[in-house]
C-alpha cells in the first residue's frame, strides 16, 4: 500500500510518501519520499511557537513539500489536468482561508498526473487547532481531486508507532511486538502514560495535572536567557556538567515523585527554579550548566519512578519512549540502564533520533494499520482537533 503523509500540527510542516506490508504482526516501510521544513527559527524570534505564524507557514509549505516529496519517490510526473468546476469550487470552498494555498495547490496539480497513492493519511490533532486545519483541509482537497480515501491520525499514535518502529538502511519494521505496550510520551503539549493493551486500543494510566515536560524545559530554558525551543538547550549544557563532573550547589524538588499515583506535576518544579534564580542573581556559565544538569536530573527522576511504577502495576512488556522529549540523551540513559537493572524482563523501543521530532513518517505509519482495517474518514465531516486523545 502507498500512502502519502501530511504533518502540520505544531511547527514542523512535513511530506512523506512510504510503501508498507504486512500486518502488526510482521509490518514493512519503505520510506520513498520525505520532505520537511521546519519553523524553529521563524519562532525563535517569538520565544515559542505562534499559531498564526505556524498556520501561515504551513500554507506556504505544503505544496513544495508535496511536490518534493512526490519526486523523491519518483512519483511526480508532468500531465496537463482540467478539472471540473464543482471540484475547483468545492477545493475554493475547502481553502477558503488560505487563499495562497488554493492557488498553489491549482497551480501544481494541474500540471502533475494524479500519482500512484492508495492512501491520504493526515494529522487531524492534537496540536496546535489553526495548524492542524491547514493540514487537514489540504488532505480533503487532494482527496478529492484524486479520489483517494484520507485517514485521520493521532499525532501520538504516531510517536508510538515510530519508536515501535525498528530501522536497518532500507525499511522500517514494526514486528514480534509484545502486548500490553506501556508508552511515556513526552513532548511540548504532552505528559502521559497510556497503556495498550490491545493493538491500537489505548488506556490512560496517568498524565500531567499542569505542564508538560517540554514546555517546562521550554520556560526554564528562557528563564536562564536560552533560544527556543529550550529541551536541547538545557541538554546540552547539563551534558557539559556532567562531563565536568561538578559538585551540585543546587537543590530542585522532585514534585508529586512519591505520590500513589501515575500522575505529573512540572510547574511547581519550573516555579523552583524561577525563585531560584530570582534568589541567586545572575548565573555563571557554569551555574548554568549545573542548575540544567540538576533540572534534568528532577525531571528524569519523576519520569523513571512514575514509569516504573507504571510498569508494576500494569505488567506491561514493552516500555515505549515517545514524543520530542525523547529525544533527550539523559532521559534515554537513564530509561535504558533503569530498565535493564529493575524490569529486565521489559523491551524498551526508543525511536530512532530522526524520528523523535514530528515528522510525517511517523503518521504514515500510525495511518497505515487504520488504512488495513479500512477505517478512513468522511471527508465531508471529520476535523482537526486540537484536543484530541488516545483514550
Ligand atoms: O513532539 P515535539 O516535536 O512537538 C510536540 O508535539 O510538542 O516535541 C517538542 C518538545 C519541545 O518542548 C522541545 O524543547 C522538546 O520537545 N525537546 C527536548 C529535546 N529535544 C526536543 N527536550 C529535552 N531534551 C531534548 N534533547
Ligand atoms: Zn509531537
Amino acid at each position: 500500500m502507498k500512502l502519502l503523509a501530511i504533518e502540520t500540527s505544531c511547527d514542523e510542516t512535513a511530506v512523506a510518501i512510504l510503501e508498507g506490508m504486512g500486518d502488526e504482526t510482521s509490518a514493512r516501510f519503505r520510506i520513498r519520499g520525505n520532505a520537511l521544513l521546519s519553523q524553529i527559527e521563524i519562532h525563535r524570534e517569538f520565544g515559542g511557537v505562534f499559531p498564526a505564524v505556524a498556520k501561515r507557514e504551513h500554507a506556504k509549505n505544503l505544496v513544495p513539500l508535496l511536490e518534493a516529496a512526490l519526486a523523491e519517490a519518483e512519483l511526480l510526473k508532468e500531465d496537463t489536468q482540467s478539472f471540473s468546476d464543482e471540484v475547483r469550487n468545492q477545493v475554493s470552498a475547502l481553502l477558503e482561508r488560505e487563499p495562497e494555498l488554493d492557488e498553489a495547490f491549482f497551480a501544481s496539480l494541474r500540471e502533475m498526473e494524479k500519482p500512484d497513492i492508495d492512501c491520504i493519511c493526515v494529522t487531524a490533532g492534537p496540536g496546535l487547532a489553526p495548524a492542524l486545519w491547514v493540514g487537514v483541509n489540504f488532505a480533503k482537497a487532494l482527496s478529492l481531486v484524486w479520489d483517494v480515501p484520507i485517514v485521520a491520525v493521532n499525532h501520538m499514535e504516531g510517536h508510538i508507532l515510530s519508536a515501535l518502529a525498528q530501522s536497518d538502511a532500507e525499511e522500517l519494521r514494526i514486528e514480534g511486538l509484545q502486548l500490553p505496550i506501556l508508552a511515556l510520551l513526552i513532548s511540548g503539549g504532552h505528559t502521559e502514560l497510556v497503556l495498550m493493551k490491545e493493538w491500537l486500543s489505548y488506556e490512560l494510566i496517568g498524565q500531567t495535572k499542569d505542564d508538560a515536560v517540554g514546555e517546562a524545559f521550554d520556560k526554564v530554558a528562557r528563564m536562564m536567557g536560552l533560544p527556543y525551543p529550550g529541551g536541547p538547550e538545557i541538554s546540552k549544557l547539563a551534558e557539559q556538567d556532567r562531563e565536568d563532573f561538578s559538585t551540585m550547589p543546587f537543590s530542585l524538588p522532585r514534585p508529586m515523585m512519591n505520590d500513589a499515583t501515575c500522575d505529573f506535576s512540572f510547574s511547581g518544579l519550573k516555579t523552583a527554579v524561577l525563585y531560584l534564580i530570582k534568589e541567586h542573581g545572575e548565573l555563571s556559565e557554569i551555574e548554568k550548566d549545573q542548575l540544567s544538569r540538576e533540572f534534568e536530573d528532577a525531571v528524569t527522576d519523576v519520569l523513571w519512578a512514575k514509569t516504573s511504577k507504571a510498569l508494576e502495576e500494569t505488567g506491561a512488556s514493552t516500555l515505549v519512549l515517545g514524543g520530542g522529549v525523547s529525544a533527550n540523551t539523559h532521559i534515554r540513559r537513564v530509561f535504558m540502564e533503569k530498565v535493564a537493572q529493575q524490569h529486565p524482563q521489559v523491551a524498551l523501543r526508543i525511536p530512532a533520533n530522526e524520528l523523535t521530532t514530528d515528522n510525517a513518517v511517523m503518521i504514515g505509519l500510525a495511518g497505515y494499520f487504520h488504512a488495513l482495517k479500512k477505517e478512513f474518514a468522511d471527508p465531508a465531516r471529520f476535523e482537526a482537533n486540537g484536543n484530541l486523545s488516545l483514550a
